[in-house]
């Protein structure tokens, strides 16, 4: 049985940092095992360039599977080679092997589909069906999440049903007050999302990187800050449908804003409109919401039922800037309904900040995948199972 499963943990060396997507992965590996499958799991780490890269190696994720689950799991020291199929012959029933990174292969990742189909056949003929939960990657068109799903009979796993389940009560009559809160560095990637969500939902909170071309579009200085000049026109278009739209969109009314890019440099609270205002002067860069805002985008979530949260609001990996992020993780929470936090930055955010995953309803493990369904967009991997 080959199962997909998107295992693409952040790592620090050899040190797994978030081991999240791990442990979302078991109840569908454990499933399998039980019921007396050979689990083959095909997962990619990072973005190798098509070649075997031993920093991409799946080797740690191999052994924290192995803690995490008290078995010992195999790794194969290729994907489709002879130490795959060397690993996959002495199996039996019940056991647990790991295939080197898919994307060392260069028919992972290639444009063209018939270079994927030709990976695909040599994956294929390591086992007999295939079960695709990589949830993460399910946007992605790619040999072992599209082409491979095409040649074995194929089914969806219980993380993707899950995930499923969860975007579709953000999307399907979710409960009211609705409130969407986005953070993040690029406006341009949240663009979709935005004008798609903005007939369904109550409020939109912004925050992050992002909002400082919201304030450029509200004629607002931004001094040193992110911003995304071209973005401007589209910024100015959503503040205006949200208002036809009776949608509240909410900016942070102060922001922190620090001398440098640095986790010690001095910094300030100040009015949005006056990000100038500091003795940074026109070099000053916004790294935060301020304290004010952060109390209002709490009441926010607070008072809504259904919550869907993809971005941080500051730049949390420096304590002095995690404030925002923190205060929405905490509303979120504390809050009653659906609190969803959406894969990638804003799912990290709440672990290193201290926060148990049972704090929330739900944590998404595909920030691109979440957005994407989000946006409305087709999913190639959801597509070739024939969902929807
Ligand atoms: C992710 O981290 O969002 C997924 O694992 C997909 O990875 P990718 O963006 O490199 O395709």
């Amino acid at each position: 049985m080959l199962l997909r499963c998107d295992l693409n943990v952040p790592l620090d060396g050899t040190s797994i940092t978030d081991d999240g997507r791990i442990r979302a992965s078991l109840p569908t590996i454990e499933r399998l095992r039980a019921a007396g499958a050979r689990v083959i799991v095909l997962s990619h780490l990072g973005r190798p360039e098509g070649t075997p890269d031993e920093r991409f190696s799946l080797a740690p994720v191999a052994q924290r599977l192995g803690e995490l689950l008290g078995v010992v799991v195999g790794l194969a020291s290729d994907t489709a080679g002879t130490s795959a199929h060397a690993s996959v012959v002495k199996m039996t029933d019940g056991d647990l092997l790991v295939l080197e990174n898919v994307r060392f292969n260069t028919g992972e990742t290639s444009s063209d589909v018939e270079v994927r189909r030709r990976f695909a056949q040599e994956l294929a003929t390591l086992g007999d069906a295939y079960v695709s939960d990589g949830f993460g990657v399910v946007h992605r068109k790619q040999a072992s999440v599209y082409e491979l799903a095409e040649l074995l009979p194929s089914a969806a796993g219980l993380l993707i049903e899950t995930e499923l389940r969860v975007l579709e009560r953000l999307t399907v009559s979710p409960e009211r007050p609705y409130t969407v809160v986005l953070g993040g560095s690029k406006v341009s990637d949240k663009i979709g999302v935005i004008s798609h969500l903005l007939p369904l939902v109550d409020n939109i909170l912004i925050g992050g990187g992002m909002v400082y071309t919201f304030l450029a579009a509200m004629g607002y200085k931004v001094g040193g800050s992110l911003l995304e000049s071209d973005q401007i026109e589209t910024c100015q278009r959503y503040i205006a449908e949200a208002r036809e739209q009776g949608v509240n969109l909410v900016l942070p009314s102060d922001i922190v804003v620090g001398a440098a890019f640095a986790a010690d440099t001095e910094h300030r609270v100040v009015d949005a409109d006056e990000l100038e205002d500091t003795p940074f002067g026109a070099s000053g860069i916004g790294l935060d919401i301020g304290p004010q805002s952060s109390e209002v985008f709490a009441q926010y979530i607070r008072e809504s039922r259904t919550v869907f949260w993809n971005g941080p609001a500051g730049v949390f990996e420096m304590a002095a800037f995690a404030n925002g992020t923190r205060a929405i993780a905490q509303a979120l929470a504390t809050m009653h309904g659906l609190s969803v936090v959406g894969g990638g930055d804003s799912a990290a955010a709440v672990r290193i900040l201290g926060f148990d995953d049972s704090a929330f309803g739900h944590i998404a493990t595909g920030g691109g995948a979440s957005l994407e369904f989000l946006e409305g967009k087709s999913l190639p991997g959801l597509e070739v199972l024939g969902w929807p």
